[in-house]
């Protein structure tokens, strides 16, 4: 079984899975972390030169091949739902955690980052709200746990997905 983190841009999927790594001794990935290492350039970079669709294909490349492996835990780009392929990868190959966070906080966090192409257009709580409500559905057919990071601490959320997936990793 392997845990899969996943949650619109900002909500700490990164460092909640990093935690998670630490506090399991499991394996731990970051699919954009693979895809850049791969690509040999940044994610703007891949935006840039081959559009989103090309990031997307990367990004599900990544995935088929994280996910051949098992008791790993894995974060996920916040667009990794909105490919079909992915979310049954996913969904065969996991439990999927969807961490949220209001968009003023998601503001806070990561509205100004410019490492995050997808968020042109969108930087206001305002414009994170309406790219969050267009993605809601897409989020909702992959999760299987959401979780709300509003005001909890990284550990918190952490010890939440350990509370609710047990803390086995290879033999189940
Ligand atoms: C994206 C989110 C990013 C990264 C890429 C596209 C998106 O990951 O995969 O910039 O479309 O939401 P984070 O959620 O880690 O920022």
């Amino acid at each position: 079984m392997n845990r899969i983190i996943v949650g619109f841009m900002g909500t700490g999927k990164t460092s909640v899975s990093k935690v998670l790594g630490r506090m399991t001794g499991l394996p731990c990935y970051d699919v954009d972390n693979w895809i850049e290492k791969k690509a040999g350039k940044s994610i703007p970079a891949i935006f840039a030169e081959e559009g989103e669709a090309g990031f997307r294909k990367r990004e599900s490349e990544a995935l088929k091949a994280l996910l051949a492996q098992d008791g790993c835990i894995l974060s996920g780009g916040g667009g990794i739902v909105l490919r079909e392929e992915n979310v049954a990868m996913m969904k065969e190959r996991g439990i999927v955690f969807c961490l949220t966070a209001s968009p003023e906080t998601i503001y806070r966090r990561v509205g100004k980052d410019e490492n995050r192409p997808n968020l042109d257009g969108y930087r206001s709580p305002k414009g994170i709200r309406e790219l969050m409500e267009r993605r809601e559905e897409a989020y909702q057919r992959a999760t299987d746990v959401r979780i709300d990071t509003d005001g909890k601490s990284v550990e918190e959320v952490a010890a939440e997905i350990l509370r609710v997936s047990g803390k086995a990793g290879n033999h189940e």
